[in-house]
């Protein structure tokens, strides 16, 4: 969640690869500049900092400057596969690694808060169409990120990729949820992975922002918090034979 979240990153992430042994990291970067969207300058950060691929959410097409980026296969980003036919990017994309291919697909939930009334295709439909079309491509892992606001779509898609993915985990919420498990069939899940970003606030903002706007129901901007403590969250899962063998939640608070 912008410049605090990629901080964040900058001073924890390489350690926590180490001690971790992480081989691939996959954020949802939708956030990334400003909280909205992603410029080029701050993805080299993040890339630089130990992120291999970046997901999407209903941020991923506001900056004009990210749409080569999505349209790239050989850029790791993507924005939801389930945007209508004709929205610039690419539905899904491998990441390449020493342990074979990574699918990786975001997907929009029905539901998301302000943008509720921008048509999505039907996300179950989109992501058993990718599956089938992708099934005779060799996968080392499948990973699917949900970006909405339901938590019972968050928890479902799960339940409905169980044993067809490696990973399932809902986001846009910011807010980490305490139910991690893996699924049978081989897939870890958690209805929401939180953020990387400023802990006292308001999913990134200002709490003062917020409660202004809240108290006098008047509009006012978004403002990020930059000062205070900080947070980062994630899920790390060992996966075999494209199984999810073990999963671990991974939350720190930084002061
Ligand atoms: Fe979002």
């Amino acid at each position: 969640m912008g410049e605090p979240g990629i901080k964040v990153l900058e001073r924890r992430l390489a350690d926590l690869r180490r001690e971790l042994s992480v081989d691939v990291v996959i954020a949802q970067l939708e956030n990334l500049s400003d909280g909205k969207g992603v410029r080029h300058a701050d993805f080299d950060r993040v890339r630089a900092a130990g992120v291999d691929f970046g997901t999407g959410g209903n941020w991923s097409l506001h900056l004009p400057e990210s749409a080569p980026l999505l349209s790239d296969p050989a850029v790791p980003l993507i924005r939801p596969a389930n945007y209508p036919e004709g929205t610039p990017g690419l539905p899904y994309k491998y990441l390449e690694t020493a342990q074979g291919n990574v699918l990786i697909v975001s997907l929009m939930g029905q539901i998301v808060g302000k943008d509720a009334d921008k048509p999505v295709d039907n996300p179950l439909r989109i992501i058993d169409r990718i599956l089938e079309e992708q099934s005779s491509v060799q996968k080392a892992a499948v990973v699917v990120n949900l970006h909405g606001d339901f938590s019972s779509e968050k928890l479902v898609i799960g339940h409905y990729l169980a044993g067809r993915a490696s990973l399932v985990v809902g986001d846009h919420w910011h807010v980490p949820t305490a139910d991690l498990q893996i699924l049978p069939g081989g897939t870890a899940h958690q209805t929401d992975v939180g953020m990387c970003g400023a802990l006292d606030s308001c999913l990134g903002v200002r709490f003062d922002i917020i409660e202004q706007r809240w108290r006098n129901q008047q509009p006012s901007r978004n403002e990020l918090e930059t000062s205070g403590r900080m947070q980062l969250n994630g899920v790390v899962v060992d996966v075999e034979d494209g199984q999810a063998v073990n999963a671990q939640a991974v939350r720190e608070i930084i002061v």
